[in-house]
Order: structure tokens, then sequence, then C-alpha cells
């Protein structure tokens, strides 16, 4: 099989197949063909649809390093954007955050994921690794045991099978790893009763920050993607569809909610996408089942109020890899049986994190004694947050660190 074609059917075999060719699948990939590891990545969707995916791009500095520990950060370095301020706008005034000047001193780079997955296949690919695009990993089969195997469907409908060392399940949450795990396993969900309208506007970034706006009508995020498409999202109600309000409902209600009438205008564009994002979180609490690991969405969902999905992805794929290494490389198995809770740390921490910021930047609905206690510490940890140094280096430690 040619490093693009699609996987003919009968048996195949790598010593570590992959599922999922996101942040974690190719960044496990790439640090694990680079090691001499035989790898494979099997991938649902096609070539086209996985470089051209738009979802976060927000890259903490631990992912930035972690990249170019492995040579995979030509691409950021030249068109990433460093990031280091947030305002926040409420209805006792507004704040900035210089981030970068605070804590441990560390930025964000603004760099769209589809640029960073599409610079991490290339770079596999120009390395000659292993990929086989529109293969539908169905599941994964005896992984307490030594040779675990996964079987898949590929674009013809196919049936197949790869028969592996280790199977690294980065195929999300809605993938083949996460439904092979054995019964009984525990997963640990949380729903923030908070729904946003996710969307990316055909327009230019109108602050040069990340904009947070706590609005009695509910909250408005801003943040840059490049120089002519921003992200927004906005408060929205539960359950309606996402074509539900207009372009000029969406845009007035960003207006009245980022206070255009104090901080000035936002450039206003067409709106290139829309998608309703209910924020909810889950780990699953162990992310290794004998020679089934876990990594990326597949191991934890945290929920996208502080941008650390693709984060924790590159960060696990990295702990992984290195694990991997150690154990088919050298026989020494000590980093694999400590992968699992030396993840879940980084997870539990930005789940932590995740759920403060809700708290933070979401007014409690409701007139009841219950939703004005809540109100009202909300508002103190917001006028913390503007006049404590300590918090403002907790925050900016916890905002960037994972
Ligand atoms: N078989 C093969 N591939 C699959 C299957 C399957 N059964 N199910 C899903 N996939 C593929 C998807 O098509 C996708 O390309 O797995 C990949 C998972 O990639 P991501 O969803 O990007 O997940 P991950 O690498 O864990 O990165 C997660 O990135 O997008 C951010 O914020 C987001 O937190 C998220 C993070």
């Amino acid at each position: 099989m040619t490093e693009r074609q699609k996987s003919p059917a009968g048996q195949q075999t790598a010593d570590v197949v992959i599922l999922g060719a996101g942040p974690a699948g190719l960044t496990l990939a790439n640090i694990l063909h680079a090691a001499g590891i035989d790898c494979v990545v099997l991938e649902r969707a096609d070539d086209a649809h996985v470089r051209t995916r738009a979802r976060a791009g927000f890259l903490a500095a631990n992912t930035v390093r972690v990249l170019e520990r492995h040579g995979l950060a030509e691409g950021l370095n030249r068109r990433g954007k460093p990031h280091g301020t947030c305002e926040f706008r409420t209805e006792d005034g507004s704040f900035r955050l210089d981030y970068g000047a605070l804590g441990r001193r560390e930025l964000h780079t603004v760099y769209p994921q589809q640029d960073l997955v599409s610079d991490l296949l290339a770079h596999y690919l120009d390395a000659g690794g292993r990929i086989a695009f529109e293969t539908e990993a169905q599941a994964v089969r005896d992984a307490d045991g030594p040779r675990p195997t996964v079987t898949v469907r590929d674009a013809e409908g196919r049936p197949g099978r790869w028969r592996a060392r280790y199977v690294a399940g980065c195929d999300g949450r809605h993938g083949a790893a996460r439904r092979s795990l054995p019964p009984g396993t525990r997963r640990h969900h949380r729903d923030h009763g908070v729904t946003w309208l996710g969307l990316l506007a055909e327009a230019p970034p109108s602050m040069d920050a990340v904009g947070y706006a706590m609005h009695p009508d509910g909250f408005a995020g801003h943040m840059a993607r490049t120089a002519d498409i921003t992200r927004y999202y906005l408060q929205y109600e539960p359950g309606a569809p996402a074509d539900a309000w207009s372009e000029e409902r969406i845009w007035a209600a960003l207006d009245r909610r980022m206070r255009t009438d104090e901080h000035g205008p936002l450039h206003h564009g067409r709106i290139l996408q829309r998608s309703v994002i209910h924020l909810e979180s889950d780990v699953v609490e162990q992310l290794r089942h004998g020679s089934l690991l876990l990594a990326g969405d597949a191991a934890s969902l945290p929920a996208p109020a502080a941008a650390k999905g693709a984060n924790l992805a590159v960060l696990e794929a990295e702990l992984l890899a290195e694990a991997l290494v150690d154990e088919l490389r050298r026989g020494d198995s000590r980093a694999l049986d400590g992968y699992s809770p030396r993840c879940l740390a980084h997870i539990w921490r930005a789940q932590e994190f995740a759920h403060w910021m809700i708290q933070f930047l979401h007014s409690p609905v409701g007139p009841d004694e219950e939703s004005f206690f809540h109100e009202s510490m909300r508002r103190s940890r917001v006028e913390s947050l503007r006049t404590s140094r300590t918090h403002q280096d907790w925050f900016a430690e916890n905002y960037v660190g994972l």
C-alpha cells in the first residue's frame, strides 16, 4: 500500500495502529515514524476533508515546544501569530490582561488547526509515513491480549483487518476506540448547562485581544483566526437550531454584548460557518486498556471555554509516543504503565480551569436566591481578577498552561 491509497481488504499489520488523523493521531504518527516504529494511521475521512476542517487554533506554549522538539513547527513558526492579551468587557467596565507578562510569561500562538493538521500530514507523508484515508475503524478487538486487531471498512464498504502490538485511539469522542472499551469502563461526564453558537465570520478581527464579554443577555467571545477570519461565540438558547438566528440578529447581539457603543464597532462580514456547541466535559477514567491507549478527544473532552482540546491532544501524543518507543525499542514498559495517570493529571487540571472559566463568563439564569448568590460571587471573581496580581498570575498560568 502506498502512503495515500485506500487499505485493501484482508489482513495487514503494523506495530502501532493509530486511529484518527487529527492533532493527536498525526503528532503521534510523526514522532513514532521518526523513531523508526512501524506504524499506520487509519482515517475515516478523505485527505481534503482532513486538511480543510476548521476547528480550534489557539496553541499553548507547551504545544509549540512539543512540535519544535520534533521538527514539526516550521509552519506555525512562520505563519502563527503570538498572542498574549485578553480583554474582559463587563457591566462594571472593561479591563485587559497582558497574560504574556503574567504567571509563567507564556504566550499562545494563533494558528488555525487545519493549517497545523495539514503541516503534520505533509511532514508525515514526506517522511514516508503510512496512512489509509477513507478507512473507518469499526472496532478494536482482543485489546486485553498482546496482539489486538482493528476491524475496518473502506470507502467501498469492503471489510479489512489490522493486526498490531498496540492500538492508539485518537479518533475522538465518538470513535471506534471509545466504543471498544471494556464494559464498565468509567467515564466522568459533566453538563455545564450552557450552549454557545460558534461562528466563523469573514471579517478581520476587531480587537488585538481575545475578547470576553459578560452581558445580561449572555456571554459573547471574539477570537482572531487570521487577518480576514474571526471566530465568535454567542451564548445561545439551548435546543435552538444553528440557523434560528438571522445574520442581522447575530451581529446585533454581538454588537450589544461586546458593547460597541463604548468600545467601537465590530467588523461585520458574512458568516461562513455556524455550529451549536453545548458545553459539556468528559473524561475516561483510565486511558490504557491493555494494548489500547487513548489520546486527544478519545481520552477526554474539555469544554471549549479554555482552548485546551488540541493542546491536550498534542501533549498526550508526545507522552504516548515516548512510552511506545521505550516499550517497542527497549522493552521498558515503565512509561507506558505511567501513561494514564500522567495524562490524567493534565486532563483534570484543564477540566478544572475550563469549569472555572465557564463559571466566570456566564451569569446563572433565574431570579431565585441561589442565582443571585452565584452572580454576586461571579462579579466578585471578576473584580478580583481585575485588581489582584496574584489572581492574574494564577489566571495566566492556567490559561496558557496544561
Ligand atoms: N475510524 C477512523 N477515523 C476516525 C473514526 C473511525 N471510526 N472516527 C473518527 N475518526 C477520525 C476523524 O475523522 C478525525 O479526523 O479521527 C480524527 C479525530 O481527530 P480530532 O477530532 O481532531 O481529535 P484529536 O486529534 O483528539 O484532537 C482533538 O482538536 O479540534 C480540536 O478542539 C478540538 O479538542 C479537539 C482536539
